[in-house]
């Protein structure tokens, strides 16, 4: 019985993450802080494994890619010369009448907030000649380094993680003793006081990026797109993604950063339509031209073999952690009917199909029943496949049918049930979130069964 308006099914995702401990709204118990949200302990979690599944790719089963992590506030002049001080801003209309604030490049998605006009498109309210000559409104939220606020201490938080990376790349190229081709990559917060966040947690105005800086010499830089570019899109499918819900979309000349030649997004089939889950952009040697002649540091490579000096092109995946945890959320969900129930109406039974890697818990640990030893068994071996590294959870209340469906809720692939043959001949009762078959597997068995399964998923 899947929901009809796709409306209802976003409200029905969210309400399950806040129902069972994905995320929450900020400052809830105030009444909310507009776009910003908690992760719960399953949705911390599961952001966890995100990050953890992305930088395992990118960085730690490559040798060509090392991390960094650098810091939230950074020199001014680190956002004048990257161009996001008077670059890095959205045209603003306001409305005469109702005094609502839009965005002008977005008027076709947005409506009238006035309920005397039920909805109507802000296209039509332009049309009436109800707005204001479009203002630029600058993106970056600023605050105070120090103890006194003037001009002279104005700090940026940062907008993107990139430029962390440009300026430490004389640091991380003399220390590391890599050559280009080399990335470096990077996972953490930035901001931006966007002008319509919404979507739940897909425009926010405080989030997390995932993002890498690909160094390469100008004549391979063609070819490190391309591979970028599939090599991301197959990120999201091998982590169980349906390949027919993303594509590939190449930005048209006129959505090019102030920084770009180029430009692909991976795209997402989310309920309210194709939307970015993250870009691949060309920016050329624009960034590190731009801050050696600023700050006098030059930020160009010899190569010795070629006896040259170039200044190296950049290709940039640039990721959202919290749109890549929706994402999977999204695509996971679904309400199954799998029967009828004693009522006689249908059973249906709501389940996120996480792929093990992504999934928040791994293996749930349950004695049928509280009593003739079952939870001392099931206790030993909940304690040793957390030891072995799973994620693991033990619950020993409530019917068994009604303990699994819980765990279908929050997507752990494997349940184990110690019942009396466990007693008898050491055997446990192993199920499968997804086909919810069950087999007997003896305990000695079970860890390498699971990672067998967790290897072939
Ligand atoms: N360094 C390039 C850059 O920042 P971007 O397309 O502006 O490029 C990269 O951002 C990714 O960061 C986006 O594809 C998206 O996944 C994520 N992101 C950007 N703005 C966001 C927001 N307001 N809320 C949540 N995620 C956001």
């Amino acid at each position: 019985m899947m929901s009809k308006k796709p409306e209802d099914l976003m409200e029905r995702i969210v309400s399950l993450c806040k129902r069972r401990g994905f995320i929450f709204q900020a400052s809830e118990i105030y009444g909310g802080l507009s776009s910003c949200y908690d992760y719960g302990p399953l949705g911390v979690e599961l952001k966890r494994n995100v990050k953890e599944a992305w930088w395992e790719d990118m960085v730690t089963s490559r040798r060509d890619i090392v991390g960094l992590d650098s810091a939230i506030l950074q020199s001014p002049t680190v956002w004048e010369v990257s161009g996001h001080v008077t670059g890095f801003s959205d045209p603003l209309v306001d409305c005469k009448v109702c005094k609502a604030r839009f965005r002008e490049d977005q008027l076709d998605s947005q409506v009238c907030p006035n309920k005397k006009y039920k909805k109507r498109p802000a296209n039509d309210c332009r049309n009436q000649g109800f707005f204001t000559e479009p203002r630029q409104f600058n993106l970056m939220f600023k605050t105070f380094m120090g103890p006194v606020e003037d001009s002279a201490s104005v700090v940026y938080m940062r907008p993107e993680t990139a430029q962390g990376i440009f300026t430490n790349f004389l640091n991380v190229l003399n220390s590391s003793r890599l050559k280009p081709p080399f990335g470096i990559a990077q996972i953490g917060k930035s901001f931006r006081n966007e002008i319509t966040p919404g979507n739940f947690v897909f425009r926010m105005r405080e989030f997390e990026q995932m993002e890498m800086e690909f160094f390469c010499p100008i004549e391979e830089e063609p070819k490190w797109y391309e591979y970028w570019v599939q090599k991301r899109f197959d990120w999201y499918t091998k982590l169980g993604v349906k390949a027919d819900k993303l594509r590939l979309r190449p930005h048209g000349e006129d959505e090019l950063a102030h920084y770009s030649i180029g430009c692909t997004d991976v795209e997402y089939l989310f309920p309210f339509g194709w939307s970015e889950l993250e870009g691949i952009a060309r920016r050329t040697d624009f960034d590190l031209k731009r801050h050696s002649e600023a700050s006098g540091t030059d930020l160009s490579y010899f190569d010795e073999l070629k006896k040259e000096r170039y200044t190296p092109y950049v290709v940039e995946p640039a990721a959202g952690v919290d749109r890549a945890a929706m994402t999977f959320l999204v695509d996971a969900y679904e309400e199954q009917e799998i029967g009828i129930d004693k009522k006689g109406r249908p059973d249906v039974r709501t389940v996120l199909h996480f792929h093990p890697k992504i999934a928040p818990i791994t293996v749930a640990v349950f004695p049928l029943v509280k009593k003739d030893g079952m939870p001392e068994v099931a206790d030993e071996i909940e304690s040793l496949l957390r030891m072995e590294g799973m994620r693991t959870f033990y619950d020993q209340k409530g019917a068994i049918g009604r303990r699994y469906r819980r765990q279908d809720e929050i997507g752990t692939p494997f349940c184990v049930t110690i019942d009396g043959q466990t007693l008898q001949d050491g055997t446990v009762t192993l199920r499968d979130r997804d086909s919810m078959e069950q087999v007997r597997v003896h305990r000695e068995e079970l860890m390498r069964t699971l990672k067998e399964r967790i290897a072939n998923f």
